[in-house]
């Protein structure tokens, strides 16, 4: 045991006696946190990739798409943590054609999303909410909107005691605090957050996402929020501008790691073990963004010139590319309205795209047929399958 990170609280439910953990404020005292060389590097090395990311989303001429693609995969791999095996073609199929989520898994998506771009916005704006409980809750009633999410109070703290593992707090891996000592704990963790500190700001990003996810403060949904949470923080700490980070990435490849180390917080004391893992993730990922940044950039651009230059291109072709990157499904109808055009304009600049191979028609049906922009499309799966995630290393 190298420190004890709170105490445990026995309460009564269902008459049987439960041991609730109830976890210090941060920062870690007693002993104070000591990163090992290993952790010092990953820190270094994240903060690098970071400023690395930030530049690439400055270069590429429209911030909008870059996002609209970082945005949609984080979404849903955030989902698939919990076992949400809506695909990202689903989600952009549904973007594309428009209605009502034809099932609760994509729906859970796109309350993702939606939340994503609520809380980034509440932020960005000068009489926006800053990082709050207020701002958590506003954001979790987006997140469990719908369907499934409405018996789990959405938007409300929990005000029933929950617990991790197992079929009852009796026997479970895991018993958060008690519901009336929510409030506080979120309060502390809301002053911790606009506090002064010396720790590094990634640092504190690892520390409150794992208080946040011991203090457990709703009834779901606590695993979404709290890596969407990561994402605020790196804007409100300035690491990033853009939420570009997708860091449920690392957490899908390494479940098992991830819950163990945040229960290794509670049982040794092992802060140290858990900010060095989150940081490694934070390194990782961001590399591979860059990258993704990267290649998606130089394939719009070769593609670009392609549409430009080819036969019998016309100028409605050249502003239908410019869609493509955040429209990647699309049929003539869509391009129409997209570029305001007849349907033969938009039919043509379609032709256009297809004969230059940037377009693949998807649907081999002869009618309203859809169009994907494949390579793009390749690229932006990669990570998002489900069938083959790279082994587990806990
Ligand atoms: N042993 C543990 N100690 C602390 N937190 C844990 C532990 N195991 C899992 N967690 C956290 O609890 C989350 C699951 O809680 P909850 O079901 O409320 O969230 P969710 O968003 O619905 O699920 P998911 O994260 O699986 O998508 C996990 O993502 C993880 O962040
Ligand atoms: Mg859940």
């Amino acid at each position: 045991m190298r420190r004890t990170t709170g105490r445990i609280e026995r309460t009564r439910v269902a008459g049987e006696e439960v041991a609730a953990f109830v976890p210090y404020p941060l920062a870690p005292s007693d002993p104070p946190l000591a990163l090992n060389a290993e952790a010092r590097r990953f820190c270094a090395t994240a903060e690098e990739h970071l400023q690395r990311l930030d530049l690439a989303a400055e270069l590429v001429p429209s911030v909008d798409w870059f996002i609209y693609a970082f945005v949609r995969k984080e979404a849903v791999l955030s989902s698939q943590i919990e076992g949400t095996q809506a695909t990202l073609m689903d989600l952009l199929e549904l973007e594309a054609h428009g209605g009502e989520a034809p099932d609760a898994e994509v729906e859970e998506v796109c309350n993702y999303l939606d939340a994503l771009s609520y809380a980034h916005e509440e932020m960005s704006r000068p009489d926006g909410l800053p990082i709050s409980v207020r701002l958590l809750c506003e954001t979790h009633a987006r997140l469990l909107r719908g369907v499934r999410g409405a018996a789990k109070q959405p938007g409300e703290l929990r005000q029933s005691q929950n617990w991790i593992g197992g079929t009852r707090p009796g026997n479970a891996v895991f018993v958060p605090p008690p519901p009336h000592l929510v409030a506080d704990l979120l309060a502390n963790l809301e002053h911790y957050v606009h506090g002064s500190n010396s720790l590094h700001p990634l640092v504190r990003i690892a520390l409150v996402h794992a208080q946040f996810e011991t203090i457990h403060p709703y009834l779901d949904g606590n695993g979404r929020l709290g890596r969407l949470l990561i994402t605020l923080l790196l804007g409100h700490w300035e690491l990033l501008h853009e939420p570009l980070l997708y860091l449920s990435l690392f957490f899908k490849r390494h479940r098992r790691e991830y819950y163990r180390r945040l229960s290794a917080i509670r049982e040794e004391g092992d802060w140290e073990g858990w900010i060095s893992f989150f940081l490694e993730g934070v390194a990782t990922i961001a590399a591979e963004a860059v990258d993704t940044a990267r290649t998606l950039h130089t394939l719009v651009t070769t593609d670009r010139q392609r549409v430009v230059t080819a036969p019998h291109t016309t100028v409605l072709a050249i502003r239908l590319f410019e869609f493509l990157p955040s429209h990647p499904i699309l049929n003539v109808g869509r391009a129409m309205e997209l570029l305001a055009a007849s349907r033969p304009g938009a039919a043509k600049a379609v032709h256009v795209l297809e004969e230059a191979g940037v377009l693949v028609e998807t649907t081999g049906k002869r009618k309203n047929r859809a169009f994907g922009y494949e390579s793009y499309l390749q690229r932006l799966r990669e990570g998002t399958e489900m069938l083959h995630p790279k082994a587990d290393r806990a």
